[in-house]
């Protein structure tokens, strides 16, 4: 059994500790709800406040070229591109994850006939996005659980869109084997990345991916309401065609031609102004990503993991850990049902630790090794142990919380 004291000796050792220093992380609260929204760093309130008081106040307008404003979505995209294993090309931050699927699945969906796919229990957006494209474009809509996906991809299937990483089960799909089960048949997969990217090793060159899309405010830190990532392998950038033709996907949008002529690049699939302060600050998130070791997140991730379900046990008698036990199989949140997880999670964050919810009854952990120490979790679920077994979640302080869970 892990103590409190051999924890602190993990964190000392610990070849990621210096980043924690990096973000605002307020006293008296263990943040788990990176794979939510991620922590602030420090360095984003700096460079949004020159953002605004010189580039924006002084520089005005001309700072769409001096202070590459304008190349921004390209610039991040190239960034992010490193953290998934993609050519820098390959990639570009804009709109929002869902509208991007849009874009991408129309995109698929149109350069090929067939039935739009969706796995039963992804992340809801995906879905009704799916099931929007299949009834503009008059296709058959299929809705496939999980576990049997790699057989869904019969040579009458155009595209489909699955989620890596399960929201609530932290459940991970073999990237490779279904991109490769999907391209056999012709089919192409539209990849939700949203809590993979930041999060667990991810090689898009190398296991085939063709199209993806994904968060920015969740382990990538860009602050709420961050912009979104899509993802076009280059094979298919000049073949597949943005359903909203707007004109920051234009080739030359300072033309301003009568007719629209998309960009022989991933910046066709841009549609309007890029959201330059959302951009700036998912960029700093992005940076402090890239300073770290890759294998030495994902490695301390799985630990952070392994201690959070060996306290489990230890202080929540009765509970455990949903989802792969295989460390190759999941994501980077823990997760446990109890049907009063809504409370327990509020009487929880009463006391300092945030976690959330998620519906009908999943407490949910966000792990995220830049800013945790092995001594948060320890303490964190010590915490948890304490509300569940006091009853304290009976109190009708919680019965209740906002609209955001
Ligand atoms: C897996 C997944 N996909 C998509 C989204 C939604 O992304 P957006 O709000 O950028 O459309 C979320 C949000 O939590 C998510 O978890």
């Amino acid at each position: 059994m892990t103590t409190l004291d051999e924890a602190r000796d993990w964190d000392a050792t610990d070849p990621l500790r210096k980043f924690r220093a990096r973000f605002a992380l307020p006293d008296g609260i263990i943040y788990l709800d990176g794979n939510s929204l991620g922590a602030l760093p420090h360095a984003t309130a700096a460079r949004l406040g020159d953002a605004v008081a010189r580039e924006w106040g002084e520089g005005l307008i001309r700072s769409w070229n001096d202070a590459g404003w304008a190349e921004a979505p390209r610039r991040v995209g190239a960034k992010i591109a490193r953290l998934i294993g993609a050519a820098e090309d390959e990639v570009v931050v804009a709109d929002s994850t869902s509208v991007n699927l849009y874009k991408l699945l129309m995109a698929a969906a149109a350069d090929r006939d067939g039935a739009i796919v969706v796995e039963a229990d992804g992340f809801p957006t995906d879905a009704y996005v799916a099931r929007a494209v299949a009834t503009q474009l008059s296709r058959p809509f299929r809705v496939i659980p999980a576990a049997d996906l790699a057989g869904a991809f019969t040579d009458d299937v155009s595209a489909a869109v699955v989620t890596h990483v399960d929201y609530r089960t932290a459940a991970r799909h073999d990237l490779a084997a279904l991109t490769g089960a999907a391209r056999a048949q012709g089919a192409r997969i539209v990849w939700d990345l949203s809590h993979s990217v930041g999060a667990v090793p991810l090689d898009l060159g190398r296991d085939g991916v063709e199209l993806a899309v994904g968060c920015g405010y969740k382990y990538l830190n860009g602050g709420p309401g961050a912009p979104a990532f899509l993802y076009v392998a280059r094979h298919l950038q000049a073949r597949l065609a943005s359903p909203i033709a707007g004109w920051w996907g234009h080739a030359a949008p300072f033309d301003f031609t009568a007719d629209f002529r998309p960009s022989i690049d991933i910046g066709r699939f841009q549609a309007g102004t890029p959201p330059v302060l959302g951009l700036l600050a998912l960029e700093i998130g992005v940076d402090l990503m890239l300073e770290a070791d890759r294998h030495a997140i994902w490695a301390k991730a799985c630990r952070l993991y392994d201690l959070f379900a060996e306290r489990l046990r230890a202080c929540c008698p009765g509970l455990a850990l949903i989802g792969p036990t295989d460390a190759g199989q999941r994501g980077s949140h823990a997760a446990f049902r109890h049907p009063h997880a809504v409370e327990i999670v509020r009487a929880a964050i009463a006391k300092g630790v945030i976690g959330d919810f998620r519906t009908p009854d999943i407490a949910r952990f966000g792990l995220t090794p830049l800013t945790l120490r092995y001594e948060d979790i320890w303490q964190a679920v010590e915490i948890l142990g304490e509300t569940i077994a006091s009853e304290a979640w009976r109190d009708e302080r919680f019965a209740r919380g906002g609209v955001v869970t």
